[in-house]
């Protein structure tokens, strides 16, 4: 069957679609039915089943006779280490640290959140929990104290299982610091932390809170898979959203185990036994989907890839690892291929591997650069496939379904909606817009399975962010716009939320940081465009009347709070003070206008602008930092 064949068979009986997707997993009750809704416009997925998410990512591919092939490959160019798990050792390693939290008292149910770097444990961590039923977040490293502070509050974890370390190019992240003062931050206190000892950096241990891990595993009897119903969270995956307080996205074990899995032969075309990678970071909902969850529940080979695309220790090391490990399916974000493209135009590395084992790249996160995709094309002979989704959705909307058909490539688009997804685009009233029109992206009610059922403790902000805007459709946050072929567009974000290098980020938690400042009176941070990383935040300050302190100084220590604050990955290093923001008649920042002139784009003169000359004072402002000035 060719893909108009699968998207209409799933649109005339989404029930039987889902049902036979669901026959691929292990179930300890069978679910009698797949769409449950009954509690409309919440819905919920196979919700009478019971499951286990690490029986079905680990233990039955060892009882299938999978127990000696390789689950997990770490490959650290930042530590010089590499190192293999397979599925049987990964059975016994999660089974022990699952035993751990056991006897500390986690139980189904508890949140435990996971502070890790990209090594082996972080994986094995999550696959513990997932093993006892307990609901895991993990809090990527680049984040501040602060932040983490925040998700602890939010989720309210009985247990951290942290790294002592992360390793960046040139430094060592001590993550063990952090974690205690995120802990000192925040209210809620967790009963205990387990610490990986990493040996580029040995933490001090707080008596009575923390556990050496290596010590904890050693002598821990081993956890048996806990049967947790089909609605029961896997997972909190906090993510930006309007406001500086993240959103905690909750997603339900059951659905999320048949999407995953559906996804691994038809979007990226994998056998079991074939090698997946997908280059992110086990903070992101890539890593938990495909990284973590996916290729093990399909019984591929994942790899834990510590290092980055360039200067660990060059810009061949993707190349190099594809070949060491005969990678069929690679994955990462158009960032890392503009990072590599940069320091390697002709693509000279590249020749110096094997890489025919490889069959195609898919690039998601951002929007896919057309230089970007054909540069790529060019230079690994193979399909660039860009495609979109959400943390929220968990799996891709858009996508060109390799494991079903090849479709035509049309660059600037992530194609068509994957089964699962009636996407649409409206007009702000909700009415359909014509092929071509540029409108809000919504997918019609219900979701597929694996997509958020709720946010943590906040359904009023779900069904408010994304249900209520138009009601029977899911508002997405993005805007674009779809042809006559079905083929999807992403073109901006509606809301502040940002993208820097693949990653998510809240303009309007910036902003709440800048103003925390003492000397900042208002200020805006906008996302501008960037040629490496996509976009970068860019601040507007403007400094209470009567300060003492120099703009140097005030510009300055908004950068350090902002580190501080947000943390590293926010990658905000550019600020202006004004004297005054534009803005409408009715005070609102015309944040939209000052993103164009930053990127020398026309703009029409909003109508509702209090007073124009001050797009000139931003404009002289902007140019003294290198923007607004074409060429
Ligand atoms: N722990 C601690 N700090 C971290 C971190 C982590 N896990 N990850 C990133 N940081 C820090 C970096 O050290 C850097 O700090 P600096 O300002 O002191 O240099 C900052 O956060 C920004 O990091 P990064 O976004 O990685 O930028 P970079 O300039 O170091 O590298 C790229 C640029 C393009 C190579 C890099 O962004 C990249 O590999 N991107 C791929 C993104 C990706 O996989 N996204 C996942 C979505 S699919
Ligand atoms: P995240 O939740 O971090 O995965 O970010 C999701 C957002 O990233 C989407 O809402 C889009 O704005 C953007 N995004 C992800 N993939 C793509 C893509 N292929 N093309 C354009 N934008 C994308």
């Amino acid at each position: 069957m060719g893909y108009k064949d699968v998207y209409a068979a799933w649109k005339a009986d989404p029930e039987t679609f889902w049902m036979e997707a669901a026959d691929a997993i292990d179930w300890v009750k069978k679910p009698t039915r797949a769409l449950f809704d009954d509690n409309a416009p919440l819905y919920e997925w196979f919700k009478d089943s019971e499951v286990n998410a690490s029986w079905n990512a680990v233990d039955r591919h060892v009882e299938a006779g999978r127990g000696d092939q390789d689950a997990i490959i770490y490959d650290s160019p930042v530590t010089d280490t590499k190192s293999r798990i397979t599925y049987a050792k990964l059975q016994d390693k999660v089974a022990a640290l699952g035993g751990v939290l056991t006897e500390k008292g986690v139980t189904k149910g508890d949140r435990v959140i996971i502070y890790m770097p990209m090594v082996p444990e972080a994986i094995i961590a999550m696959l513990a929990c997932a093993r006892i039923g307990a609901v895991h977040s993990v809090v990527f490293g680049g984040f501040a104290a602060n932040e983490l502070a925040v998700r602890i509050d939010d989720a309210t974890p009985k247990a951290v299982l942290a790294g002592s370390c992360g390793i960046e190019p040139g430094r060592i992240v001590e993550y063990k610091p952090l974690l205690d003062e995120a802990i000192s931050l925040a209210s809620h206190k967790p009963d205990f932390c387990v610490i990986l000892q990493r040996p580029q950096c040995i933490a001090n241990l707080v008596e009575g809170r923390d556990i050496d891990w290596a010590d904890a595993v050693a002598n821990a009897s081993p956890a048996d898979c806990v049967a947790v119903s089909g609605d029961h969270p896997a997972y909190i995956l906090y993510t930006s959203g309007t406001t500086g307080a993240p959103k905690g996205v909750v997603r339900p074990t059951a659905g999320h185990l048949v999407a995953l899995n559906w996804t691994m032969k038809n979007v990226y075309d994998v056998d079991p036994g074939d090698v997946f990678w997908a280059a992110s970071d086990v903070g992101w909902v890539v890593g938990h989907s495909y990284i973590c969850y996916a290729p093990l529940i399909h019984g591929n080979t994942t790899i834990v890839f510590e290092g980055k695309p360039v200067g660990t220790p060059d810009a061949g090391t993707f190349w190099r690892v594809m070949q060491d490990y005969n990678v069929k399916s690679f994955f990462t974000a158009p960032t890392a291929f503009r990072a590599i493209k940069r320091e390697d135009p002709t693509g000279a590395l590249i020749k110096d591997y094997d890489l025919s084992g490889l069959k195609a790249l898919f690039l998601a996160g951002e929007r896919a650069d057309p230089d970007t995709i054909i540069w790529a094309q060019d230079q690994l002979g193979v399909p660039v496939i860009d495609h979109w989704w959400q943390t929220e959705l968990g799996f891709p909307a858009a996508c060109n379904p390799m494991g079903i058909e090849a479709l035509p490539v049309k660059v600037g688009s992530p194609s068509v909606a994957m089964p699962g997804y009636d996407m649409q685009v409206l007009d702000d009233a909700g009415h359909p817009l014509p092929v071509g029109e540029l409108g809000a992206i919504v997918a019609k009610l219900p979701l597929p399975p694996g997509t958020l059922s709720t946010l943590w403790n906040a359904e009023d902000r779900y069904l408010k962010s994304y249900l209520t805007t138009f009601p029977g459709y899911y508002e997405t946050g993005d805007a674009g716009y779809i042809d006559e072929d079905g083929y999807l567009y992403i073109m901006a974000r509606t809301d502040d939320v940002i993208n820097v290098a693949g990653h998510r980020l809240s303009t309007g938690a910036m902003e709440e940081v800048l103003a925390g400042h003492p000397d900042v009176a208002e200020c805006a941070v906008i996302g501008v465009a960037d040629t490496l990383k996509g976009q970068l935040p860019l601040g507007f300050i403007c400094t209470n009347t009567g300060t003492d302190r120099t703009n140097e100084d005030i510009l300055a220590e908004c950068v350090a709070r902002m580190r501080e604050q947000i943390g590293p990955v926010a990658a905000f290093k550019h600020a202006v003070v004004v004297d005054r923001l534009p803005k409408t008649r009715s005070g609102k920042i015309l944040r939209g206008t000052m993103v164009k002139i930053a990127d020398c784009q026309d703009f029409k003169m909003p109508a509702t602008i209090d007073d124009p000359a001050i797009l000139d004072e931003i404009r002289t402002a902007l140019k003294t930092i290198g923007y607004a000035s074409a060429g």
